[in-house]
C-alpha cells in the first residue's frame, strides 16, 4: 500500500511543531491526520513528558482510530493506545496516546484546567466546527500562553479555513498537505428527485450492474433512511439474475452502529463482491473506507438546530454545503478515478447550497457550554465577549444566561452558585445534573440517576413498539408500566425498576420491545453516575443512594418535585378552555403533548395544570417531549426568579451594556423586560386563581 501523504511530510511536521507552539494541519480525508500525527510525535519523543491527546468530535471516530492506531503499533488497545468517550473510559496509566472526544477534554480541563498531563494536544477535525471543539480552540488559546514551550497544538482539518484560525492563534504555521486524490467525474441529475431514497436505490442499481468493480459509498441522512435503504436494496439484489454481475454485499455506517458492525465496514471485503455502504455524513471526512470508487450524494444532511427564542429544537433534513458535497465527490478517488452521481443539478450545487457548513455553536443550546466556561473562573470572564473563533448570536448567550439563573447555576449577578459548581462536574447537561442535586436533597438521589441514565441512553420506550414484523414474533410484546399518569420520566423509571426486578435480562427486553443494547448502557451509565456522586461528596453521607424499593405515590411526588427544578426553564402551563398547553417564561407559545407521552388527565381527562418537558421539537407544530407533571406551588419560585432577571448582569460585566450593545439594543432590551414582567405578574396571579378555585370546587 501507498505510504500516507502526512508521513511523507513527517519532517517537516517535526521541525515546524518544534519551532511552533501551534501548527495547522491540512490535508485531505484519508491523508492520515487522524491516525499518524499522534504516532509521529509519539516515535519522536513527544510521548514521553506527558501523553499525546487527540481529540474527536464524534464518538465513534474516536474509538475506530483508537482501535486502529492500536492494531498499527501492536499493543492493546486500552495499553499504550486508548480512548475515552462520555461514559466509557479505556485508557490505563501506560496510556501514551489517547483518543478523546472532545467533550470529554473539556471535562478534563474542568478538574484540571493546565491539562498539565499532556504534552500534546490534536484538535481533529477541526473542521467539522463542533461545539466543544470551538471552545477547546478558545481555551487552548489560553493555556498556550499559560504553559509555554511545554505544550504542543496541533489542529488538523480537512477543509477548515486555515488562515482564519491562524489569524486566531497570532499567525502560527499552516502546514498544507496535499494529497494524491484521484480525478473524480460528478454526474449532476437534471432536477431534484421527489423521493431520494428510490432515486438512490436506482441510481445503485445502476452502477451495480453496469459499472466495474469497485465499492460505491451512498450518503443518506439518517438511521432510518439507511435501514429502510438497505432492507429494498437486498431485496433488489437478489432479484438480479444469477450470474448478471458480481455478488455485493451491504453495510450500513453511522453513529450509533455496534461495534462489531463498525468492523465489518473496516475489514476487507470477500473476493469478487461489491460492497456498497450506505452511511451518514460520518463517512464524509471522519471515516474512511478503503476502496470506494463510486459515491452516491443525496445532497442533504439531518441537521439538529436550536432556536434560542423558542427553545425549541428541530431536527431538519437540509441541504448539504458545497464544502460537504466536494469531501463526499472526493471519497470517490482515493484509491483510482472515481465517480460521484449528485442527485441535483449543478445550478443547486452553485446557487442554493451555503458555502460552508454553519457552525453547531452557533445552531446548539449553549447552557451547557456557559456553565462549563462559567465554572472555569476564568479572571475578566464575560461570556458574551468570550474569544470564539466564530461568536454564537447574543440571543442564544443571552437564552443560556437565562437557563441556568433560572435553575441555581448563576446567581442574579452571574456568578457562579455552589449548586452551579456541582452541577458542572455532572457529565449531563443542566437540567438533569440540576435534577440530580435536587434529587439527592429531597431523598430521591437513586430513582433520578435512573431517569437521568435512561434519557441519557435515548431509550425510546413508546414509539419504538410496534415497528418490526409481529409474525416473527413467539410471543406479544409485553405491556410496559405507564407512568401512573405522572409522565414519560415516572415511566422510564418504573421501566428500568421493572427490569431491574426482572434481574436485568436481556428476554425481558425483547418480551417488551426495547433495545437491549440500549438497556445495558443505561445500567452502566447508571453506575457510572452513582460513582461520580460518590466521589464528589466530601464527606459520603452527603449522598444518599439508597433504592426505594417500595414505590410509594409520596416517591414518585419527590422525584417530580427535583424535576421541576431542574427543568425550570422548561415549565408550561394547561390553557383553560384549549387542548393544549402554553410555556412560561421569555417564550410564551402554544405546544401540544408529543403523542408518544404517558401523561393522562384525571378523571375527566383533564390534563394537570403544570407540566415540564424535557424538549421541545418542531415537527413541525412546537411539541414537548418526556414530559412530567408538576404542582403549581413548585413553579411558583421559578416565576418570581423571570420577575428579577436582568441578562446583562448575568452575563458577567455590569458594563456590559453599555460598551457591547449600543443605544439601539439598550432600548431594545429594557422593553422586553418590561413585558416580560407584567406577563410573570399576570401568570402568577391567574394560577393563584385557578388553584383556588378548583380548590374551592373540590371541598
Ligand atoms: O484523518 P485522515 O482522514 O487524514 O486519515 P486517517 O483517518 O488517519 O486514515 C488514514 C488511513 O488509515 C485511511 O486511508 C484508512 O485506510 C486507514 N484507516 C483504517 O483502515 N481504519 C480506521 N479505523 C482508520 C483509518
Ligand atoms: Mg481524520
Amino acid at each position: 500500500m501507498a505510504v500516507l501523504p502526512i508521513l511523507e511530510f513527517e519532517d517537516t511536521i517535526v521541525e515546524t511543531v518544534a519551532a511552533n507552539p501551534v501548527v495547522v494541519i491540512i490535508g485531505e480525508t484519508g491523508s492520515g491526520k487522524s491516525t499518524q500525527l499522534s504516532q509521529i510525535l509519539h516515535r519522536r519523543g513527544y510521548s514521553k513528558k506527558g501523553m499525546i491527546a487527540v481529540t474527536q468530535p464524534r464518538r465513534v471516530a474516536a474509538v475506530s482510530v483508537a482501535r486502529r492506531v492500536a492494531q498499527e503499533l501492536g499493543v492493546r488497545l486500552g495499553d499504550e493506545v486508548g480512548y475515552t468517550i462520555r461514559f466509557e473510559d479505556r485508557s490505563s496509566d501506560i496510556t501514551r496516546i489517547k483518543y478523546l472526544t472532545d467533550g470529554c477534554l473539556l471535562r478534563e480541563s474542568l478538574s484540571s484546567m493546565d491539562l498539565n498531563k499532556y504534552s500534546v494536544i490534536i484538535l481533529d477535525e477541526a473542521h467539522e466546527r463542533s461545539l466543544n471543539t470551538d471552545i477547546l480552540l478558545g481555551l487552548v488559546k489560553r493555556l498556550v500562553s499559560l504553559r509555554g514551550s511545554n505544550l504542543k497544538v496541533l489542529i488538523t482539518s480537512a477543509t477548515l479555513d486555515g488562515v482564519k484560525v491562524s489569524k486566531f492563534f497570532s499567525n502560527c504555521p499552516v502546514l498544507n498537505v496535499p494529497g494524491t486524490l484521484f480525478p473524480v467525474e460528478k454526474l449532476y441529475s437534471k432536477e431534484r428527485p421527489t423521493n431520494y431514497i428510490e432515486s438512490s436505490l436506482k441510481t445503485v442499481l445502476d452502477i451495480h450492474t453496469k459499472e466495474q468493480p469497485g465499492d460505491i459509498l451512498i450518503f443518506m441522512t439518517g438511521k432510518d433512511d439507511i435501514e429502510k435503504m438497505i432492507k429494498k436494496l437486498e431485496e433488489r439484489i437478489m432479484e438480479l439474475e444469477e450470474g448478471s454481475c458480481m455478488d455485493a454485499v451491504v453495510l450500513p455506517l453511522h453513529g450509533s452502529l455496534p461495534p462489531e458492525m463498525q468492523v465489518r465496514v473496516f475489514s476487507p471485503p470477500p473476493p469478487n463482491c461489491r460492497r456498497i455502504i450506505v452511511a451518514t455524513n460520518i463517512a464524509e471526512t471522519s471515516l474512511t473506507v478503503d476502496g470506494v470508487v463510486y459515491v452516491v450524494d443525496s445532497g442533504y444532511v439531518k441537521q439538529r438546530q436550536y432556536n434560542p427564542s423558542t427553545g425549541m429544537y428541530s431536527l431538519d433534513v437540509v441541504q448539504i454545503s458545497r464544502v460537504q458535497a466536494d469531501q463526499r465527490a472526493g471519497r470517490a478517488g482515493r484509491t483510482q478515478p472515481g465517480k460521484c452521481y449528485r442527485l441535483y443539478p449543478y445550478k443547486t450545487y452553485l446557487e442554493e447550497f451555503l458555502d460552508a457548513t454553519i457552525p453547531e455553536i452557533q445552531r446548539s443550546s449553549l447552557a451547557g457550554t456557559v456553565l462549563y466556561l462559567k465554572s472555569l473562573d476564568l479572571p475578566d470572564l464575560d461570556i458574551l465577549r468570550f474569544d470564539f473563533l466564530d461568536r454564537p448570536s447574543r440571543e442564544s448567550l443571552e437564552d443560556a444566561l437565562r437557563q441556568l439563573y433560572l435553575i441555581d447555576a448563576i446567581d442574579e449577578d452571574g456568578v457562579i452558585t455552589q449548586i452551579g459548581r456541582k452541577m458542572s462536574e455532572l457529565p449531563l447537561e443542566p437540567s438533569l445534573s440540576r435534577t440530580l442535586i435536587e434529587a439527592n436533597e429531597l431523598g430521591c438521589l437513586f430513582e433520578a440517576l435512573t431517569v437521568a441514565a435512561m434519557l441519557s441512553a435515548e431509550i425510546s420506550v413508546n414509539s419504538a413498539r410496534s415497528k418490526g414484523d409481529p409474525r416473527k414474533r413467539k410471543k406479544p410484546i409485553s405491556p410496559l408500566p405507564d407512568g401512573s399518569g405522572f409522565g414519560d420520566h415516572i415511566q422510564l423509571l418504573q421501566v428500568y425498576e421493572s427490569w431491574d426486578r426482572a434481574g436485568f435480562t436481556a428476554d425481558w427486553c425483547i418480551d417488551h420491545d426495547i433495545q437491549v443494547r440500549g438497556m445495558m448502557f443505561a445500567k452502566d451509565v447508571h453506575k457510572q453516575l452513582r460513582q461520580i456522586m460518590h466521589k464528589m461528596a466530601k464527606d459520603p453521607a452527603e449522598v444518599d443512594l439508597a433504592p426505594k424499593r417500595r414505590r410509594r405515590e409520596e416517591d414518585y411526588r419527590k422525584l417530580r418535585r427535583a424535576l421541576c427544578k431542574g427543568y425550570g426553564n422548561q415549565l408550561a402551563e394547561r390553557m383553560l378552555h384549549h387542548n393544549g398547553y402554553r410555556s412560561i417564561g421569555f417564550r410564551s407559545q402554544l405546544l401540544q403533548v408529543h403523542p408518544s407521552s404517558v401523561l393522562k388527565g384525571d378523571e375527566d381527562g383533564v390534563l394537570p395544570d403544570y407540566v415540564v418537558y424535557h424538549e421541545l421539537i418542531a415537527t413541525p407544530h412546537p411539541f414537548m417531549r418526556n414530559v412530567c407533571s408538576v404542582e403549581m406551588a413548585w413553579a411558583v419560585p421559578i416565576l418570581r426568579k423571570l420577575e428579577k432577571l436582568d441578562v446583562n448582569k448575568l452575563s458577567g460585566a455590569s458594563d456590559v451594556r453599555k460598551e457591547v450593545t449600543g443605544v439601539a439594543d439598550e432600548v431594545n432590551i429594557s422593553n422586553k423586560e418590561v413585558s416580560v414582567e407584567k406577563d410573570v405578574g399576570d401568570k402568577i396571579r391567574a394560577a393563584r386563581e385557578r388553584y383556588l378555585a378548583r380548590k374551592g370546587n373540590k371541598s
